[in-house]
This record gives structure tokens, sequence and C-alpha cells, in this order.
């Protein structure tokens, strides 16, 4: 396990990940009823952005670095309030030095009512997200195969609920195995609502992957990509993409607001493209 979230927290791929998180648990604050967050690949929970790691590749400049003080056009603004709010209020004298990941977030969302497992398998990446919520009552965290809570964890027992998925695609079969993940798991709650973060990059297998999702006859299933430059010239990440299966019926127009703001600010060449569209029933349009 060589990857470490600290080297990449708050670039563009995690902007589009942690706004669209946020839209997601924002909806599900709409109804009384308790839910759980389960995250099957939690990371740290919070960054230093102005660590040696993070300075090292500077990824969050061309990230939360460009939307934190942007001029957000009226309809978009909104949108990203919760996710935006969020990371202002752990950096309170402005600027930006602290950046919450996925659990953090997830927990500042939260009501008293709802809950959080999260599991982290490295070693020293757990112990930091351990040591992070030590002492809060509505969080879990262990260290554990995420690719197992899948099945272990699932249906939460509050019977509502999002589940994350976030590898870190530093094996081969990952996109394999994030569609097989989601069948297991969409068997044992078809009510859930699960959101499965993929790389755009050259080479990534995107249409197969596609395919094999639309397979799974699951009805509803939302798909948002996010290139920011061609990937002719690089073999790191273009780009990103999210699934979004059972989204609240308001995220495909929410969608279709956040996406075309979030391209222009933070596209790194005229290559820069994105998309939002059903999975199933609907032809896949191009990037635009
Ligand atoms: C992309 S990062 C997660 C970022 C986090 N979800 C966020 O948005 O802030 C992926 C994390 O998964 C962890 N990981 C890798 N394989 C795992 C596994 N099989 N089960 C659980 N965690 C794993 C890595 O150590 C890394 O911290």
């Amino acid at each position: 396990m060589n990857y470490r979230h600290i080297y990449h927290a708050g670039n563009f791929a995690d902007v589009l990940k942690h706004a669209v998180l946020a839209r997601l648990i924002v909806y599900m604050t709409q109804k009384d009823k308790a839910f759980r967050v389960l995250d099957t690949h939690a990371g740290i929970g919070l960054y230093d952005l102005s660590s040696e790691e993070a300075q090292k590749t500077g990824e969050w400049q061309d990230g939360i670095g460009s939307i934190l003080d942007a001029d957000i056009p009226a309809k978009a603004k909104p949108l990203l309030q919760p996710y935006l709010t969020a990371v202002r209020d752990l950096n309170p004298d402005g600027g930006i030095k602290l950046y919450p990941g996925s659990p953090k977030l997830t927990r500042m969302l939260m009501r008293p009512q709802d809950r959080l497992s999260a599991m982290e398998l490295h070693p020293d990446d757990y112990e930091t997200l351990h040591r992070l919520f030590d002492g809060d009552f509505q969080s879990r965290i262990t260290q554990l195969d995420g690719w197992l809570a899948l099945g272990a964890h699932l249906p939460p027992k509050e019977k509502r609920g999002l589940v994350l998925v976030d590898p870190p695609f530093e094996v081969a079969g990952e996109f394999e195995r994030l569609a097989d993940g989601l069948a297991k798991a969409w068997r044992r709650f078809s009510g859930g609502t699960f959101c499965l973060w993929y790389p755009l990059k050259q080479g990534a297998p995107i249409a197969a992957f596609h395919a094999a999702l639309k397979a799974l006859e699951i009805p509803k299933m939302l798909c948002a990509e996010l290139s920011v430059r061609s990937d002719r010239d690089t073999t790191g990440l273009s780009g990103s993409g999210l699934i979004i299966v059972n989204p609240p019926y308001t995220l495909k127009d929410e969608l279709d607001v956040l996406l075309p703001f979030l391209k222009d600010r933070l596209k790194q060449d005229r290559h820069a493209s994105a998309r939002a569209f059903w999975l199933r029933g609907e032809e896949v349009p191009e990037r635009d």
C-alpha cells in the first residue's frame, strides 16, 4: 500500500467528489430519520495543506485553491455552500491550511442522530483517522479492508444510508472490483445511495466500466465526469468520475449547474470537458 492521500488532498478530483458528497449528505438530512454513512476507503480525515507532502505536489492549489475564493455564479453558490462552509470553518483565520477528507466532511454535515462508519486499511493512516475521531460516539473507525465492509456492514441498521467507495486505484483490477463491489453491496442494500469514485486517465477502461455497471441492471445510476486536461501528454490523472446510485432526484439538475462552473475554474487546458448523464436509458453524451 503506497498510496497516501495527503499528496493529493484538495485537488481537482477531491473538489468534485467532496462537493457531490456534501450534496448527498445535505439531501439525507432533509428527513428526520437517522442515516449512516459508510466510507470504505476513508484516508486520514483531515489534511494539512502546509505539510511537506501536500506542498511537494501542490495539487490542492489547482483544486480547492481555485474554488474557495472564486466568484461563484448565483445558481452554483448555494449548491457549493455546504462544502465550502465546511472548508472555511476549518480555517477560521482565512486562507486554507486544513482540508477535510471525506469522513471529516461527512461528520461536519451530520446531525446528532446520524452515524459514520469509516474503514481505512493503511496502519499509519488508520491510526491518524482513529485519533481524529477519538471520543466521538457517532463515528466508528475500523482498520478493515473496505471491500469487505461492502458485504459485512450492509445494510446498516438505520436502513437509510450513503456508501462512499473511493479506492486508490494503485493496483490493477480496481475498475472490475468497483463494479463487483457495487453488485454485492446493492444486493444487500438496494435502497441505499452509493457514490463510487474512479479516475480518468490515459488508457482507463471507462467504456467497459460503464458497460459492466449497466449490465448490473440497477435502475438509477447517475454518472458525473470532469476532465481538466487532455490525457495525451500525461500518465497521471486527467480527470475523475463519480457513479451515484439512487441519487436524490435533484442531483442531475444540480450537476448540470455545478459541472460547467467547476470545469471553467479547474480546467488546465482547452481539452477540459464535463458531462452528467444516466447510465441506463439515456444516450451517453460526449464530454463537452
Ligand atoms: C483516495 S484515498 C481516500 C480519500 C478519502 N475518501 C477522501 O475523500 O478524503 C484511498 C484510501 O484508501 C486506503 N485503502 C487502500 N486500500 C484499502 C482497502 N482495501 N480498504 C480500506 N482502505 C484502503 C488508502 O490507504 C487511502 O487512504
